[in-house]
């Protein structure tokens, strides 16, 4: 039965938090609505304040909602049942810090239900996948932010559940790190696992989704599959000039949205809706040698700052 179900079921959420003497009021989900479907990869993304770790919470039991539903897998996340196939990363993992990651990651085995034997063959697997030394032998209180962060992801795998909720797992890692947690998700997708993952990190939620959600004060304002997001709007055309002459062209410089160096020639960007026929006798007229048109590669940086953009002229 729970095959058909969606790994992840949102409707309607609700949450507002009420802080200090005033009990002043912060709506920090307000009216919540996301599916995601299993074997999905799927980035959770929004600014600072958007909402995202308050539904993480919500949905692996921390925190309860005012209003609305969430579902793991068709159970509801009010019954302690929907969390026997999930693993949570925490934002800023906080661990026994007196233990050693080996041992951490046997008494959280232990937790999952794992039988000892288990544990202690798939700890030092486990471990390496990270980039940790399986024989550490530092407890955890002397470890740096990333190295922490790498505890908390082989923490996730002990018990191999179905779906991974992870918030910012890429928060404070240095470049091999994000690398790692990169490969770390393809893998887990690779065998149908769920990913659930918010971020901050457009290019690196680029690299590894499927399909990603964009929140913004509490609510969903855009969610696709990556493919779509990425070309729904064309982005504007570049024309690759020869030599430097064209970035001291004032008049050049009033005719497009701006001129910049590209080695040693010369890269015009055109404004958004503008075509390159437009300028194209005007550049031959003033001998202008061409080199290439084409257009600029969307990121997902492009299309998140420009629906937040929209959102915000909107409102
Ligand atoms: N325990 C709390 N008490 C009061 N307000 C809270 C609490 N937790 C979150 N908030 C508020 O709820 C809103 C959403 O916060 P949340 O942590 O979910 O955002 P986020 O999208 O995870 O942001 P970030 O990208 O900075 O991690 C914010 O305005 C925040 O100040
Ligand atoms: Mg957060």
């Amino acid at each position: 039965m729970t095959e058909q179900s969606p790994a992840i079921h949102i409707r309607e959420l609700t949450k507002t938090f009420r802080i200090g003497l005033r009990r002043k009021r912060t709506e920090a989900l307000r009216g919540l609505d996301l599916d995601v479907q299993p074997g999905e990869i799927f980035g959770f993304l929004g600014p600072n304040g958007a909402g995202k770790t308050t539904t993480i919470k919500i949905l692996v039991g921390l925190l309860k909602s005012d209003r609305g539903q969430a579902r793991i897998f068709g159970k509801s996340v009010r019954d302690a049942a929907s969390r026997a196939r999930l693993a949570y990363m925490p934002e800023l993992p906080d661990f026994y810090d007196y233990l050693k990651p080996s041992e951490f990651l046997l008494h959280m085995g232990n937790l999952a239900g794992l039988d000892r034997a288990t544990s202690r063959r798939r700890i030092p697997e486990l471990l390496e996948r990270v980039g940790l030394d399986p024989d550490e032998k530092r407890p955890m209180r002397k470890f740096s932010k990333g190295m922490l962060q790498r505890v908390g992801l082989a923490q996730t795998m002990i018990g191999d559940p179905d779906l991974y909720i992870l918030d910012e797992p890429m928060g404070g890692l240095d470049p091999m790190g994000r690398r790692a947690v990169k490969d770390l998700i393809h893998e887990l997708g690779r065998r149908g696992k769920t990913v659930f993952f918010s971020s901050h990190v457009l290019a690196e939620a680029e690299a590894v989704c499927h399909r990603v959600a964009f929140m913004r004060d509490g609510k969903l304002i855009r969610q696709g599959e990556l493919s779509e997001l990425l070309t729904d709007k064309l982005s504007p055309f570049e024309i690759l000039l020869e030599g430097p002459a064209a970035q001291k062209d004032q008049v050049l410089a009033e005719k497009c949205q701006s001129v910049s160096p590209a080695g040693k020639d010369s890269l015009l960007h055109l404004a958004e809706g503008q075509r390159p026929e437009d300028l194209l006798g005007w550049l031959k007229d003033k001998g202008y040698r061409l080199h290439g048109i084409n257009r600029r590669q969307t990121s997902l940086e492009d299309v998140f700052i420009r629906t937040m953009q929209d959102e915000a002229e909107g409102n």
